[in-house]
């Protein structure tokens, strides 16, 4: 469900025409929807109403400040995974409490500046981490609370890439090894332990590996509880898939019953750490067609939106649906749409049937809200596009298209070379 859709041949977001912002801002540029982040975050929330539950939003999914500042009055949290997201949270007006913190490698100054501000608990992914952050909250007088990152060891069955709770992935705590470390975390002086964590992977549309995880996680907690280590906040990671193509996901409904069904009777308060579900399908990428061309094997539209724009599609072999801006009666046609990087790597959309779009048309690359704008870069020293909000009959600029100084802003030529 989301607020794109087209009204007498033109696409619109909410009560916005695309070629309106493309007219007055330029292409490419990413475009979210108000009331489509809204209705997300409000559908997941009141899926989990007859539990207590905190739901930190992914900020690595979509992190600009107008979206976190949006969620964060909603009464959303933030899943942080850098010294950078915490600081973008908080200048977001998110609130410490509703703050966890994963991360294989944090550094003392990113514990240090989270311990300051007093975060909710940080998600400890191994054992030498668990002693840094007590030393580190010794030395500022103050006391961690922490929960432990588990790998149960379940397959979420999406792209390897973003399978993170597997033996052979590089997150969390072995399962096997947790009671042990669990008590001698509770040993420690600095730190007061909260929470679990796990966090199987992302972009899962299946509800069962969460259910095999959620019960090897409840069952964790039980024994915990009843070796007096008091568990109080479980905090299930995020993951759940959205609608790319013909994936079919379980709704957060479906996937709130299941869950809720297996934590029965458990005294916790669930974290969730949504970031896709909230924001995928609430935006756009809008870029524009420079050029086409033919060759014996097939069409390319050559587009001025590029890989360090739109990753995804290069680095996992995602689909994102390519839409007309302005509706036409195109025949489809086989073929690419690329960027102008220097790379054969750089498509949006590679061997697809394609409406025959022409020089000039513009096109809503869909589904680019979560992961979109974060993953982009300057390579080929592209300015990064503007982002865009749009609420009902109103868009704002929440983030300025970058100029040609920004670029070379943090550079310098040394006298000495
Ligand atoms: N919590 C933790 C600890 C995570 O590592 C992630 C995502 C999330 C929550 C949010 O997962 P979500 O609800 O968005 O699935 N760049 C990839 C996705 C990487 C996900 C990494 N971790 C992509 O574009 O598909």
């Amino acid at each position: 469900m989301h607020h794109f859709h087209y009204k007498d041949g033109e696409m619109f977001c909410e009560e916005v025409p695309l070629k309106k912002i493309a007219a007055e801002v330029g292409t490419p540029f990413y475009v979210y929807s108000a009331a489509t982040l809204k209705r997300h975050f409000e559908v997941f929330d009141a899926s989990f109403e007859e539990v207590p539950h905190i739901i930190c939003f992914a900020v690595k999914a979509n992190s600009n400040l107008a979206v976190l500042n949006l969620l964060g009055k909603l009464g959303c949290g933030a899943d942080i995974v850098s010294g950078g997201e915490l600081y973008r949270a908080l200048k977001a007006g998110i609130d410490p409490k509703k703050i966890v913190y994963a991360g294989v490698g944090k550094t003392e100054e990113e514990i240090e500046f989270a311990l300051k501000s007093d975060i909710l608990m940080f998600n400890i992914e191994s054992f030498q981490e668990l002693e840094k952050i007590n030393e580190i909250a010794g030395r500022l007088n103050k006391k961690a609370r922490i929960a432990l990152r588990v790998n149960p060891n379940v397959d979420p069955k999406t792209h390897p890439y973003i399978s993170t709770g597997l033996k052979k992935n590089k997150f969390g705590i072995p399962i096997e090894n947790a009671y042990q470390e669990y008590e001698y975390a509770a040993s420690l002086d600095n730190i007061e332990v909260v929470g679990a964590h796990c966090h199987i992977g992302s972009q899962l549309t299946d509800v069962s590996p969460f259910v095999d995880a959620t019960k090897i996680m409840v069952e964790m907690v039980k024994n915990l509880k009843a070796k007096g280590i008091n568990i109080k906040y479980l905090d299930l990671g995020g993951g759940l898939g959205i609608k790319y193509n013909e994936e079919m996901p379980p709704s957060p409904k479906e996937y709130a019953d299941k869950i809720i069904e297996v934590i029965k009777g458990l005294d916790v308060t669930l974290v969730f750490e949504p970031g896709r579900v909230i924001a995928g399908n609430a935006g756009v990428l809008v870029t524009k067609v420079l050029y086409t061309k033919e060759t014996e094997l097939k069409h390319f539209k050559i587009v001025d939106a590029a890989m360090n724009d739109l990753m995804r599609p290069t680095l996992y072999g995602s689909f994102h649906d390519v839409k007309p801006v302005k509706e036409c009666n195109y025949k489809t046609v086989y073929g690419d749409i690329v960027g102008p990087i220097c790379e054969t790597g750089d498509f949006l959309a590679k061997d697809r049937n394609i409406p025959d779009f022409q020089q000039g048309d513009l096109i809503a690359v869909m589904s680019a809200g979560a992961y979109g704008f974060t993953m982009s870069s300057n390579y080929n020293s592209r300015p990064r596009v503007p982002e865009i909000l749009v609420n009902k009959d109103k868009y704002y600029i929440v983030r300025r298209r970058e100029t040609y100084d920004d670029l070379i802003g943090p550079e310098s030529i040394s006298e000495d070379l």
